[in-house]
């Protein structure tokens, strides 16, 4: 069977970013945008928490933000169908989650399939899911670190388009490696977007080649 092959697209993109906290990474993003960094422009800022700080500092810089509450929604699925005739409707290229603490359901992941990137602060496959700076250290590994991946149906299991490492020291607790990891965040998330939108990015089955 031919393998398929996916290659990220050479434009100005329009990005769509989606947030439930403080929003550190979409204003990475956004730093890298303003600064010419990367070729596209923030078309909006979505979050699932009206309150989302990450929100307040997308109004303050000027750009459109919207806040659904899933609590208006009979269901997951009819949640992110909003979401993504809000998506439709603004032509949006790629969908960032920075910080996004909601699952996105397979019919989301499969109609936005190669166009979601996520930011997770660990080395991927090791600890998925949440609490992962305390679990990295209650495992006992010396290394640890962030990964950008494309979004699929299984959770933090798409594929890796860029990782940088951090030492986890022995007297770190969660919170100091958080912040370690974060200053690679927001150096990964930027570039990994740069390169999407430079049209570098080839995905081969679980493998991603930068061009
Ligand atoms: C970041 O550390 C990000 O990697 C993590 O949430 C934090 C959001 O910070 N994401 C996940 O854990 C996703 N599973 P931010 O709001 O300042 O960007």
């Amino acid at each position: 069977m031919s393998e398929e092959v996916f290659h990220s697209p050479k434009k100005h993109g329009r990005i769509m970013v989606l947030l439930s906290g403080r929003g550190s990474n979409f204003m990475a993003i956004a730093d890298a945008v303003s600064a010419g960094k990367i070729d596209a422009e923030i078309a909006l800022v979505f979050s699932n928490k009206e309150a989302a700080p990450g929100l307040a500092a997308a109004r303050d810089r000027g750009l459109q933000t919207l806040a659904l509450s899933p609590k208006d929604y009979p269901d997951k699925v009819s949640y992110d169908q909003a979401i993504i005739r809000e998506a439709e409707s603004r032509n949006i290229d790629l969908i960032c989650l920075a910080g996004y603490m909601k699952v996105l359901t397979t019919e989301f992941c499969s109609a936005y399939q190669n166009r979601i990137l996520n930011i997770h602060p660990a080395l991927l496959p090791s600890f998925p899911g949440l609490h992962v700076q305390q679990q990295a250290i209650d495992w006992g590994v010396r290394f640890s670190g962030c990964t950008v991946h494309f979004v699929s149906a299984e959770v933090d299991m798409g594929a890796i388009v860029l990782q940088a490492v951090v030492p986890v020291l022995q007297d770190d607790t969660a919170d100091s490696l958080a912040e370690r990891i974060l200053v690679e965040e927001h150096k990964i998330y930027p570039e990994a977007v740069r390169l999407y939108f430079e049209g570098r990015l080839e995905v081969r089955g679980r493998r991603v080649f930068i061009l």
